[in-house]
């Protein structure tokens, strides 16, 4: 398996292109199941998780190019995609493709709205918690879909198509809001959405759907209403950039010093993580090209910090901002309130000479003045590019192991932070 290796100690200097979002990316390319038409995704992030996301789609049937070529002729950045779904040739979401990534779950929306049947794998993806099902089943009910559960497998079936209703969301979920969007859609009648999660993920997705013919008001608010519509068309969509690569990587900057430009990165999109850390002492400024971050001399303040649905602060942002705060010059406190396992990354922190305690959702960061490079194992997404921004902070040489997480949802790391300054490369296994 992959590693990386770091040498830590220097200062970010320069520009990072910050990429499209993936988690906007997942539901948009999801979305495409919605219609005959092509589907063309522009700023599309080349991901494992992108990856993983085609080959289920190519199991129903979707036809997939990039820039009118095949995927395999092409390599890189950021890219412009057309998925076509002309014929759905299979309704089921398999165990061995569904596993790997929770978000492919989400087909079941389309799936059941157009195809009035699925068979979707129950989901696996990132250890942090329990993360159930449960909305999506309550919700596509309330929509009139009959829903089983059977040897690993949801079965959805509506076979008179689905019905517009008023749906309450016990709980903010950004997947839930996305699949009961995605399938209110094409139901006969006016669906109400309330609770819905305002995450811009949410919006962008709300915003294609709508250009491919939906009606859908109130997209980036708690209430989103829509008017089914018969059948959608194709269309031609850009993808947002990514708020949380954004924020990784101002958190990087906060914490090795240096004076960096995120290219095309928008301020709107996480005004709350900047806000914290501009209070942990980073000058952040908003350029017309990015937002550019900055941290020259003084030291980093401790703030407490409790994650919540956006617009709180984001809990795919907690792990690099705990990284952030072993260096601060005090105490602080972060509290998880979305997931409930999500402190993996706690011990693997105290491993370069992070001081940590934990007591139950709450992790109390007592900041040291250095921390020392160490082997540390990468567990989930976020937690992984936390110890890579910690690294590259460390004094002397981290390697972070199991970097494969980190490929599912950052774009050529290495190549971005060695281009400022980073001594940083993947050794391959
Ligand atoms: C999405 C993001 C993920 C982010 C999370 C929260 C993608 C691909 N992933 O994940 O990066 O960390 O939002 O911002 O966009 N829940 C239930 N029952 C359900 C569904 C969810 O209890 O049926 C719970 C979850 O366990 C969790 C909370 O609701 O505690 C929020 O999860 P949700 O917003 O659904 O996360 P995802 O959409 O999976």
């Amino acid at each position: 398996m992959d590693r990386i290796r770091i040498v830590g100690g220097n200062e970010l200097n320069g520009r990072i292109p910050i990429s499209g979002a993936k988690n906007a990316a997942l539901p948009l390319m999801i979305a495409a199941l919605l219609t005959d038409d092509t589907l063309t995704l522009e700023n599309v992030p080349h991901l494992a998780d992108v990856e993983q996301l085609t080959r289920i789609l190519g199991n129903h049937g979707v036809d997939y190019s990039v820039n009118g070529r095949r995927e395999s002729q092409q390599e890189g950045y950021s890219r412009t995609i057309n998925l076509s779904a002309r014929n759905i040739v299979d309704t089921t979401a398999p165990y061995d493709l569904v596993s790997k990534m929770r978000a492919s779950f989400w087909v079941i929306g389309p799936l059941i709205a157009r195809m009035r049947e699925a068979r979707v794998s129950l989901p696996g993806g990132c250890a942090i918690g329990t993360r159930p099902v449960d909305l999506f089943i309550d919700g596509l009910q309330a929509l009139g879909a009959e829903l089983d559960v059977d040897r690993g497998y949801i079965i959805a079936s509506a076979p008179k198509g689905l019905v517009g209703n008023r749906y309450v969301f016990p709980k903010v979920s950004v997947g839930a809001t996305h699949v009961l969007m995605m399938a209110a859609s094409l139901a006969r009648g006016e669906t109400v959405l309330e609770n819905a999660a305002r995450e811009p993920e949410v919006v962008n997705l709300a915003d294609c759907l709508n250009k491919m013919g939906a009606r859908i008001e109130g997209a980036g608010t708690s209430t989103i209403v829509i008017q089914g519509v018969e059948g959608l068309s194709g269309a031609r969509h850009r993808v947002i950039p990514d708020r949380i690569e954004t924020g990784t990587y101002a958190m990087a900057v906060a914490m090795t010093g240096g004076d960096v430009l995120l290219e095309g990165a928008r301020t709107d999109l996480l005004e709350t993580a900047l806000s914290v850390l501009s209070d942990a002492g980073a000058e952040i400024s908003t350029e017309q090209r990015g937002i550019r971050v900055k941290r020259n001399g003084n030291g980093i303040k401790p703030v407490d910090v409790t994650t919540e649905p956006f617009p709180g602060f984001p809990t795919d942002l907690q792990a690099q901002f705990m990284g952030l705060m072993t260096m601060a010059q005090g105490r602080s406190q972060i509290t998880e309130t979305i997931f409930e396992n999500r402190f993996m990354h706690v011990q693997e922190l105290a491993r370069l000479g992070a001081h940590i305690s934990l007591s139950g959702q709450t992790a109390t960061v007592d900041g040291v003045a250095t921390l020392k490079g160490a082997q540390v194992m990468a567990t989930d997404l976020r937690a992984s590019v936390s110890l890579v921004i910690a690294g590259l902070a460390a004094e002397g040489e981290t390697t972070v192991n199991r970097v494969y997480h980190l490929d599912r949802g950052f774009e050529r790391l290495e190549e971005k932070l060695s281009g400022c300054g980073a001594v940083i490369e993947r050794i391959s296994a």
